[in-house]
């Protein structure tokens, strides 16, 4: 009976630890990435901006991992906004627009 218990806890630990991992890997601080989406990003993509209006509900969870890939950036016409960002920061925005995007349990349109 203890044995079992502690193979179940063992089982639980482990599975944790791997989402965390998973977690950690998809990167990025969510909250920071709103702030920076917003002040490096939305001066543009927004209604009436120079570009179409953005928002992580503007696209679905498989979308944004299709623009935040590797490199991926490079074939966009704002490539010179991304590159004053470090990958940290982008790594927040990606976080803030998978989080919320529109398959999302939370979608989310910035204001
Ligand atoms: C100086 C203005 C400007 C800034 C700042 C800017 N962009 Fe852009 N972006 C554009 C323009 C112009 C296009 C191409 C036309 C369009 O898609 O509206 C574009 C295209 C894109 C696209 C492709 C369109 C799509 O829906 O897939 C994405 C994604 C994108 N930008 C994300 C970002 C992100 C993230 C940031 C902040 C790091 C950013 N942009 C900052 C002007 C800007």
């Amino acid at each position: 009976m203890k044995r079992m218990l502690i193979s179940i806890m063992t089982l639980v630990f482990l599975t944790v630890s791997v989402a965390g991992l998973m977690g950690a890997e998809k990167g990025g601080n969510s909250r920071k990435g709103k702030y920076t989406f917003r002040k490096s990003c939305r001066e543009c993509h927004m209604e009436g901006g120079k570009a179409q209006e953005l928002s992580p509900a503007n696209k679905t969870q498989a979308q944004w991992d299709a623009v935040f890939a590797a490199d991926q950036y490079k074939s966009l016409a704002c490539k010179a906004e991304w590159e004053k960002l470090s990958a940290g920061d982008i790594n927040d925005i990606y976080a803030y627009m998978w989080d919320h995007a529109f398959d999302s349990p939370s979608p989310a349109k910035c204001k």
